[in-house]
């Protein structure tokens, strides 16, 4: 996993500096977060914790001992219900159902085909009016090195949206920041609703 291995890294990193900070994407979601919450692809757990301290139960999964370590520690100190799980997500199948599922920054590391089971699975185990909180990559491969040739995948514009279809969109958002080599990042949040 070339995406984890890079992650690794900016993890040991970020940790070291005491960087926990909750990103543009995560503070869009965490308001629309209640109940049972699976995160997938949590990182340094930032919403995971932000999700549990105001009353959700969070299992948060990830590829990076050093996230999940971090997630786990910040979760026994503060006495949160939390627990962080390292799993390979390019092979992972969701067991069970929940009332919020959210992954953000994690489907552009797969292969078109991964990323579509992986975001039908998580479709089918929001539990009836709970959410998904999903944000991807729509544009710009200027990674960090982290996208690998072949195995990531940039979904078009509407994409995420039209996955939700029946759905009540709550939020969907798209959001463009400057990349090396005069390039941009765009990616697309969305927020919805199954409807009860
Ligand atoms: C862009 S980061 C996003 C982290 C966090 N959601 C955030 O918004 O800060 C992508 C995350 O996906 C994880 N990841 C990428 N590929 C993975 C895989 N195959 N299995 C598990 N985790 C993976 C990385 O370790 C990293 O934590």
């Amino acid at each position: 996993m070339k995406s984890v291995e890079f992650f690794e890294q900016q993890f040991q990193q970020q940790s070291a500096r005491g960087d926990f900070v909750l990103n543009p994407f995560e503070e869009a979601v965490l308001p629309h977060l209640s109940g049972g919450v699976l995160e997938l692809g949590c990182g340094l757990g930032n919403l995971a914790i932000a999700a549990a301290r105001k009353g959700c139960a969070v299992s948060a999964l990830d590829g990076s001992r050093t996230a999940v370590d971090r997630v786990n520690e910040a979760a026994n100190r503060l006495g949160l219900p939390l627990a962080a799980y390292q799993s390979d997500l390019s092979t992972y199948a969701i067991d069970g159902d929940y009332d919020s599922i959210v992954s953000i920054g994690l489907l552009m590391f797969f292969a078109k085909g991964r990323a579509h089971v992986l975001l039908d699975d998580i479709i089918r185990h929001v539990k009836p009016g709970g959410i998904a909180a999903i944000n991807v990559l729509t544009e710009g491969t200027t990674f960090g090195g982290a996208l690998e040739p072949g195995n990531h995948y940039l979904f078009a514009e509407n994409e995420l949206t039209d996955a939700f279809k029946g759905w009540e969109i709550l939020l969907s958002r798209h959001d463009e920041f400057p990349a090396p080599e005069d390039t941009v990042k765009k990616f697309h949040t969305v927020v919805a609703k199954r409807l009860a």
